[in-house]
């Protein structure tokens, strides 16, 4: 059931001390990506923890890079677009960009000008919520292209970072904190 699905996928995220600096305990989700019955529980939980927005999003918006690797097969789930929201030099048409700062440095995000529509629906993705200061750069961008940020979804939460009060109003679905 969730609780033993929680489990089997939390006991794989491994976590890594002093990356990627002094200080830093770094949440590793790759044992997770390699292993395939802990990939489609996530995904499964994932879907579950946003079953009541089914049919009312337009668009899922997924963080370079590891916002993609969830951000995807949900958007293929639930049977709506992605958008990228990436790093600076890599979206070749007009974009727009805003800066940030996360648990363990500072980025500029960017995305796609024409990517989002006016009054467009958009969940946000990605593996893990710190300080909230690259979720809160990604919805700012979907803002300012008109779009409504409807949920947010995490598999990480690191709650001490307090990401969560920094992106109310927005709702936060996180499947793990640690
Ligand atoms: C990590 C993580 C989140 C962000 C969270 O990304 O994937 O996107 O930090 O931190 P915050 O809540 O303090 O902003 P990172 O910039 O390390 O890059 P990556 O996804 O390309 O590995
Ligand atoms: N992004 C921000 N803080 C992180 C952490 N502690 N582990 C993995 N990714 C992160
Ligand atoms: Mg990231």
């Amino acid at each position: 059931e969730r609780a033993a699905a929680l489990r089997a996928v939390g006991g794989l995220i491994r976590a890594v001390p002093d990356f990627p600096s002094p200080g830093i305990l770094f949440r590793d989700i790759t044992p997770v990506l390699r292993d395939p019955a802990a990939m489609q529980a996530a995904l499964r939980l994932h879907l579950d923890a946003v079953a009541d927005l089914a049919g009312t999003i337009d668009r899922i918006v997924g963080v370079e890079s590891r916002g993609f690797l969830f951000g995807m097969p949900i958007a293929h789930a639930l049977e709506v677009g992605f958008v990228p929201a990436r790093k600076p030099g890599k979206l070749p048409a007009e974009t727009v960009t805003q800066a940030y700062a996360l648990e363990y440095g500072e980025g500029t995000l960017h995305m796609h000008a024409d990517a989002i529509e006016a009054g467009d629906r958009v969940l946000l993705v990605d593996d893990l919520l710190a300080t909230g200061g690259t979720a809160g750069a990604a919805a700012r961008l979907v803002q300012r292209l008109g779009g409504e940020v409807v949920a947010s979804l995490f598999l990480i939460e690191l709650p001490f970072l307090k990401g969560r009060e920094r992106l109310a109003p927005l709702r936060v679905e996180a499947l793990l904190s640690f």
